[in-house]
């Protein structure tokens, strides 16, 4: 079927899902819109989430896609039950399969999940991994820090790895950790530094990898594979500055991002 795929999130953060969902669908296009301009979702009320979630979908759906990945934790948190029952295509959010992911790999049953205060405190992460296994511990670390740091692409520098280090310092406490979640898509960007405090021993899980799996046997099942050969051109979208999200895209993937649409917000507002 040749229609696009669309990805949201509140930033840079869902490129961590495009870069997968790219690798294993490399025939599907992509339409990415970050909304950077607002974020941090994380620390905002339910009710701003939900708003600028569903402007953003209003966005994609008018350019015609056939599914919605939101590569987002605290939109999924917030929004995918809302999402799958009104929208008529398939919807697909980074919690549960992170949530699989983590069960996957885990042989102590002590799973220990990062997020966004929103995520955290939205509880979504235990509901998920429990409706899967009661059989677990699990700890649970709001990290506000993180997402911002990463959109304002000063990630690599030095103090990062101190804030990284502060940040989950709670954690260290409890040994039998041995799977660690990477509840927000903003993270897999400094999973080097999350690894190097969390010692070797603790898998780290993003959830780009299981959810772009979803979003495959989704495709299969529902017939809306695009069959032909072909080397698709994506589409990137931003609410905030093209040359930053420019920059952080092109350290981040293996698919040249020669070009970012700035969309303004108040556009999004008038389309609906
Ligand atoms: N990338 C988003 C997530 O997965 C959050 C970043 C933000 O706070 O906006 O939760």
């Amino acid at each position: 079927m040749d229609q696009p795929i669309g990805v949201i999130d509140s930033g840079v953060g869902g490129l961590t899902v495009a870069r997968e969902l790219m690798r294993q669908l490399p025939r599907e296009q992509l339409i990415y819109l970050g909304d950077t301009a607002r974020c941090p979702y994380g620390s905002r009320p339910k009710d701003e989430v939900v708003q600028y979630t569903l402007e953003m979908v209003d966005f994609l759906i008018e350019k015609k896609i056939k599914l919605l990945v939101i590569a987002c934790n605290t939109a999924t948190a917030y929004t995918i039950d809302l999402l799958k029952e009104k929208l008529s295509i398939p919807v697909i959010g980074v919690i549960q399969p992170g949530a699989r992911a983590a069960i996957k790999v885990t042989k102590s049953n002590n799973i220990a999940v990062i997020g966004t205060e929103a995520t955290i405190n939205s509880k979504a992460y235990p509901t998920a991994l429990n409706y899967i296994s009661s059989d677990l511990t699990i700890y649970d670390q709001a990290c506000p820090l993180f997402a911002p740091l990463v959109e304002s692409g000063q990630f690599t520098h030095g103090e990062t790895e101190e804030i990284v280090h502060k940040s989950l310092q709670p954690l260290q406490n409890y040994k039998k950790i041995d799977t660690l979640i990477l509840g927000c898509t903003h993270y897999p960007l400094i999973a080097d530094k999350i690894q190097k405090v969390m010692g070797e021993n603790v898998q780290i899980i993003s959830s780009g990898e299981e959810t772009a799996r979803e979003v495959s046997a989704i495709l299969a099942y529902q017939q809306l594979f695009y069959k032909k050969d072909r080397i698709p051109v994506h589409e990137f979208y931003t609410t905030g500055s093209p040359i930053l999200f420019g920059q952080i895209a092109n350290q981040w993937m293996d698919y040249p991002v020669n070009h970012v649409e700035h969309v303004v917000i108040e556009q999004i507002k008038s389309d609906k």
